[in-house]
């Protein structure tokens, strides 16, 4: 009796935890996946069991995790495709999101989709899951997935909430105040910049439709198969796309701006950063900095054996100049390092900006660093390259935390003015506190992520934060059709009254 009971316990004690399936397919680029661990490690803290399709496979091994390798999908992505240092530098190109990064991520997914060991894991039977992560980076394709699996979906988008992704949940944002998601513009925007807003937001639209029926074709020959083994019919990729339960956004207030967001969506920034001790040589190092600590990372997509020598040298010379200490994250060893430049391979960033000593961040200004400098309150000189590093360091500009030089072979000098200014001014480090303080005042994010996944599993795919405005066409949104009636009642009464009128004065005139 008792050892039922027991048994009965133990195995509704082991079988709490759901069935997850955590997508992050993209093969370059560290933040992504530092992203994608930090649900999986949530989700699995919480008892849950994992299945982590990625593009970056992760160190951590639990028995409830199970990790299918896509990192051969890189075949189809190649970094220099979009972010060439060199080039960015001679500004002969400027990063847009344009037909050719629509293309790259569709066929990132489909490769992805299409991959030996996720058909397997679709093909088998015996498969099932209670909900999938899927996170949003300019494609929807794998979707899919959630029909195979006949479970609902959340979507993890990486950057501040755009229209792009939000049309996805609700409606597309407001062009007139709401920047676009690789804009420089911060609002309130000029007419000129409005303008621009609009016409990007045209563009995304029409390189979507434009899209749209090749990759329906594609759709059905990854996930077709799967479905019907299943018994059941794949529905249309325009109709899937658009049934997410919700967004966990990496965004919050404190970083990007103030909007009105849907209740599907819910901002969980920061839950990827933990509490980590440094090694024992940085902690020396960033100890026995009496006069602070200069961090200067251009993060993981921005190479250094790409940068050109002359900006290297002259970089080692500027930033030998300076008082501080500085660590310099670079992946390769250079000659001839000034005696306060620590030049280090691998940087635990997080550890280094929760140091006390560290003053200041010299960084890219991606999605993660900027959430990192605001967590642990530390100011940002931002070298913006692409992408939406020129957003992230124009907002924290002017939240009044950061500055800003441009990415150029000027670099050297305009750090050295910049650093010094920061240095000297304590504006920047009082208002980066205080914005720290907001970012922390809420729920811990991870728990938050926690409690909407499972949320939306005992709901069966929260139907009630589902938005109406999914269901009406953009031309109702504006009205048309009633600006259509009204048109089609004046010119119907102009010309009545013209024939009636011109009648009468054809009887008025027999009269005479
Ligand atoms: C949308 O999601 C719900 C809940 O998960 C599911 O029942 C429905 O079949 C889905 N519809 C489509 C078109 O995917």
């Amino acid at each position: 009796m008792r050892l039922t009971a027991t048994l009965i316990l133990l195995m509704a004690w082991c079988c709490a935890g759901y069935r997850i399936l955590v997508v992050f397919p993209l093969p370059v680029g560290k933040s992504h996946s530092i992203l994608g661990e930090g649900v999986v490690r949530h989700l699995l803290a919480a008892g849950h069991d994992v299945t982590y399709i990625t593009g970056v496979p992760s160190k951590l091994s639990a028995p409830k995790l199970r990790q299918i390798d896509v990192s051969a999908n890189k075949k189809t992505y190649k970094q220099e495709d979009y972010c060439d240092i060199s080039k960015i530098l001679s500004q002969e190109r400027e990063i847009l999101f344009d037909q050719t990064i629509a293309r790259l991520q569709l066929m990132m997914n489909n490769y992805t989709a299409t991959h030996e060991d996720v058909q397997k894991l679709m093909l088998d039977p015996k498969e099932e899951f209670d909900l999938v992560i899927i996170e949003w980076l300019f494609n929807e394709f794998l979707v899919g997935l959630s029909s195979v699996f006949d479970c609902p979906f959340i979507w993890l988008s990486s950057l501040e909430p755009h229209g792009l992704v939000l049309s996805l949940i609700d409606e597309w944002t407001d062009p007139s105040y709401m920047p676009d998601v690789f804009s420089k513009a911060v609002p309130p925007f000029t007419f000129a910049q409005r303008i621009s807003e609009l016409w990007t937001m045209a563009r995304h639209k029409y390189i979507r439709w434009q899209l749209m029926s090749e990759e329906q074709v594609l759709f059905e020959r990854a996930f077709g198969p799967a479905v019907a083994m299943r018994g059941r019919q794949l529905p249309l990729l325009e109709d899937v796309k658009y049934n997410a339960s919700m967004i966990l956004g990496n965004s919050h207030v404190a970083i990007g701006q103030s909007t009105k967001l849907p209740p599907s969506y819910v901002p969980i920034a920061g839950y990827h950063i933990q509490n980590k001790s440094l090694p024992e040589d940085l902690q020396k190092i960033m100890d026995d900095a009496k006069n602070g600590v200069i961090y200067f990372s251009m993060g993981s997509i921005l190479e250094a054996k790409r940068m050109p020598e002359t900006l290297k040298q002259g970089l080692l010379a500027i930033l030998g100049s300076l008082r501080q200490t500085v660590i310099w994250k670079l992946e390769e060893t250079l000659e001839n390092v000034p005696e306060n430049v620590h030049i280090v391979n691998f940087a635990p960033q997080q550890s280094i900006l929760a140091h006390p000593n560290c003053v200041l961040f010299i960084t890219h200004g991606g999605m993660l660093s900027t959430n990192e400098a605001l967590h642990f309150g530390v100011p940002i000189l931002g070298v913006p390259a692409f992408g939406d590093q020129f957003q992230n360091v124009n907002r924290a500009v002017q939240k009044g935390f950061a500055s800003q030089v441009p990415l150029s072979y000027d670099l050297p000098r305009d750090l050295k003015v910049a650093v010094e200014e920061m240095i000297g001014n304590p504006k920047y480090r009082e208002k980066v506190k205080e914005l720290s303080l907001i970012y922390h005042d809420r729920r811990a994010p991870g728990s938050e992520l926690v409690h909407w996944a499972e949320h939306v599993v005992r709901t069966r795919g929260a139907p009630h934060l589902r938005s109406p405005a999914l269901l009406v066409p953009w031309y109702q949104k504006m009205y048309l059709d009633l600006f259509g009636l009204i048109f089609l009642l004046v010119s119907l009464s102009v010309f009545v009254i013209r024939r009636f009128v011109s009648k009468k004065i054809d009887v008025n005139k027999k009269n005479r």
